[in-house]
């Protein structure tokens, strides 16, 4: 059976889900703002679980708030009674809260997830993530639909805090076991807002390991996104066939110096933690691009205090992350800069607190689940070519324990992270097809 994605269906969630936490810029880009737990977030998930059960999908919120709309195995056509939603407070339960009743599916069957993450960065565009959460609903409805039998059961998952305003990775981290509670200590987001969230969303922090699936109960994970460079379209590509994720690790950075008064103290005396901080900028920036081709380093917020017109800056605080391809590199990139923030505080008088913020592993991703995407867009005769993702995403939390695989369609410009993200329509219902496909092969488990 040739079976495509309802693109109709598609468009129509992708609209609604866009107007929860939707903003416009001055230019009348329209982006979302829904950064993780946040009152929008929760929205965009509930809005989720009921589209799920109006499809008559088993719905299911985890203790790590990862939420997910379920097609059990061998069950074809479900009952198209709407599934009742559960509540935010059955997230503590460590186990399944559908109130459908046990399905037709026999007990070891295994899960094949297809998902991503409805959070966003701040002031961020309506395609990263929340389109391979829709793609994911939208295949697992096409397969009910055509009364398939498949010998797994279909997860579409929405999972917590992918972006890192508060942790990063943490519904993937914790599904597949990695997510360390002391990580939770000292947050990229800070603590009060990690706590904040949890409370918003009924989570608790203690029980968040819960969420731990046995690798044996996964067949596998696939993930449609916007590639969120410009690789593709500047190729005209049309899908990208990802080989693996980058690592990502971050620090919270303070130049401690003097302040003082900016007029008075003799430019060659004064201990500025801002100059500090400027300096490390723009030498991180030169030793990456000389040393470190295909790893990336940003610096993504710089505050300084006591903050006036008048007065030298006495203390600099940056948040730093920076990236590479493979374990090695990350760790060669990381010594080194660290290595030139010592030299850059010595350089100026001034003192140096480096607080480690956490970060995500470099992921390959699995060859079956590659070949699977290739196959699936050779069978659209759409274009295809392989490549690596600088972006961080839930499948490279998921690789370690289950064949991952992601599927990147073209991003116009390149352009992410920003409310002038967007992706061709028609690239969107192609995606879809592809992530449905691939599931149709993933799920022959040879
Ligand atoms: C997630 O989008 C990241 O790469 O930061
Ligand atoms: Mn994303
Ligand atoms: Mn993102």
């Amino acid at each position: 059976m040739t079976l495509f994605i309802n693109p109709d269906r598609l468009q129509a969630d992708f609209d609604a889900l866009s107007a929860i936490g939707a903003f416009e810029d001055a230019e009348g880009n329209r982006g979302v703002n829904r950064p993780a737990l946040s009152p929008a977030h929760l929205q965009a998930r509930a809005w989720f679980l009921a589209r799920a059960a109006q499809a008559g999908l088993e719905t299911r919120i985890d203790a790590a708030g990862n939420h997910s709309a379920i097609l059990r195995a061998g069950t074809g056509v479900q009952p198209n009674a709407p599934t009742p939603l559960p509540t935010h407070s059955h997230a503590s339960r460590p186990t399944p809260t559908s109130a459908v009743p046990p399905t037709l599916a026999p007990p070891h069957t295994p899960t094949l997830l297809l998902g991503s993450h409805l959070d966003s960065v701040p002031d961020g565009g309506r395609f990263d993530g929340a389109l391979g959460v829709l793609a994911a609903l939208e295949a697992l409805r096409t397969v009910k639909d055509a009364g398939l039998s498949l010998p797994v059961d279909l997860e579409a998952i929405d999972f917590t805090d992918e972006e890192g305003t508060l942790v990063g990775e943490l519904g993937s981290g914790a599904l597949a076991g990695s997510l360390a509670l002391e990580a939770l200590q000292k947050p990229r987001g800070g603590r009060q807002r990690l706590e904040e969230g949890l409370a918003r969303a009924g989570l608790d922090e203690q029980r968040l390991g819960q969420a731990r699936r046995d690798p044996a109960s996964l067949a596998g994970y696939l993930e449609l996104h916007i590639e969120q460079g410009p690789r593709l379209a500047r190729s005209a590509i049309a899908i990208g066939v990802v080989s693996g994720i980058v690592g990502i690790t971050s620090y919270q950075m303070m130049f401690r110096g003097a302040a003082n008064h900016a007029g008075t103290t003799p430019m060659d005396e004064r201990r500025d933690a801002g100059i500090g901080a400027a300096t490390f900028a723009i030498t991180a920036r030169e030793l990456v691009l000389r040393d470190y081709d295909g790893c990336a380093v940003n610096i993504g917020q710089m505050h300084f205090e006591p903050g006036a017109y008048n007065i030298i800056p006495g203390l600099a605080e940056l948040a730093l992350e920076f990236r590479a391809p493979d374990a090695k590199r990350l760790g060669e990139l990381e010594d080194a800069l660290l290595t030139l923030a010592g030299m850059v505080a010595r350089q100026y008088g001034l003192g140096l607190d480096l607080e480690p913020k956490g970060g995500c592993a470099p992921a390959p991703m699995s060859e079956r689940a590659q070949a699977a995407i290739a196959a699936a867009a050779d069978s659209l005769a759409l274009t295809h070519m392989r490549l690596h993702s600088g972006a961080g995403h839930d499948a490279q939390a998921l690789a370690p324990v289950t064949p991952a695989g992601m599927i990147f369609i073209p991003s116009r410009e390149g352009i992410s992270h920003s409310p002038r993200e967007f992706s061709d329509w028609q690239a969107c219902v192609d995606g879809g097809n592809v992530l449905l496909r691939a599931a149709l092969k993933m799920a022959e488990r040879d």
